[in-house]
């Protein structure tokens, strides 16, 4: 599969507004963070770039990077690699978060994409991660297992009403 998971540059914006665009209907988060109607790609680079960085992070964000999956020209979705865990992330959250736009899915991108996460976090010297997903969320912990990950437990979870799995994964 000729999927490739990078941080976003320069020349990205017709892709990045282009997948803004057809991402359809779900919440935005799932796409960016930060992105909203009207700003300017440069100035998302260049909060991902202080994201990154730990630069002037709000007290309850961790250092993380961004990283979306490229098929061709187009993004299919994205992976947040956070650098380390805060109380919130250690909840819910864990160490990556990925989403792939419905028009997409079901294609094996997630599985690839979580893949070259993985890779990422090795790189960086990251010897183990925690992903959590919802109980009922069949294709996120059917990917998490793939790539070998333990079940810590089953949480309820307050924000969301709904029952979380919290894994770990040994890289
Ligand atoms: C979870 C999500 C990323 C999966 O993306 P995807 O690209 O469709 O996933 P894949 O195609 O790699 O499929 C992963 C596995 O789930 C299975 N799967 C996909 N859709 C499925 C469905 N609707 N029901 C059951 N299994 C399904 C696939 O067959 C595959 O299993 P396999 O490897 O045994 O064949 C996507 O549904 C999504 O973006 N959801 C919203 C955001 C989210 O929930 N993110 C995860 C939170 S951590």
């Amino acid at each position: 599969m000729n999927l490739i998971l990078r941080q976003l540059n320069e020349n990205d914006e017709q892709a990045f507004l282009e997948g803004a665009k057809e991402w359809g209907g779900e919440s935005p988060h799932w796409y960016s963070f930060i992105w909203k109607e009207g700003m300017a790609f440069k100035d998302m680079l260049e909060i991902l770039h202080k994201e990154n960085e730990g630069i002037d992070l709000a007290p309850d964000r961790v250092p993380h990077t961004m990283l979306y999956g490229f098929l061709d020209s187009k993004i299919v979705g994205r992976v947040s690699v956070r650098h380390e865990l805060n109380d919130y992330l250690r909840k819910r959250g864990g160490h990556i978060g990925y989403s792939v736009a419905k028009r997409f899915r079901n294609k094996g991108y997630a599985t690839e994409m979580v893949r070259q996460a993985i890779e990422f976090c090795k790189n960086r010297g990251m010897k183990s991660i925690m992903i959590t997903c919802a109980d009922n969320n069949i294709p996120s912990w059917k990917i998490i297992e793939r790539f070998g990950g333990t079940l810590q437990d089953q949480v309820w979870d307050e924000e969301e009403s709904e029952m979380l799995r919290r894994y770990w994964i040994t890289i």
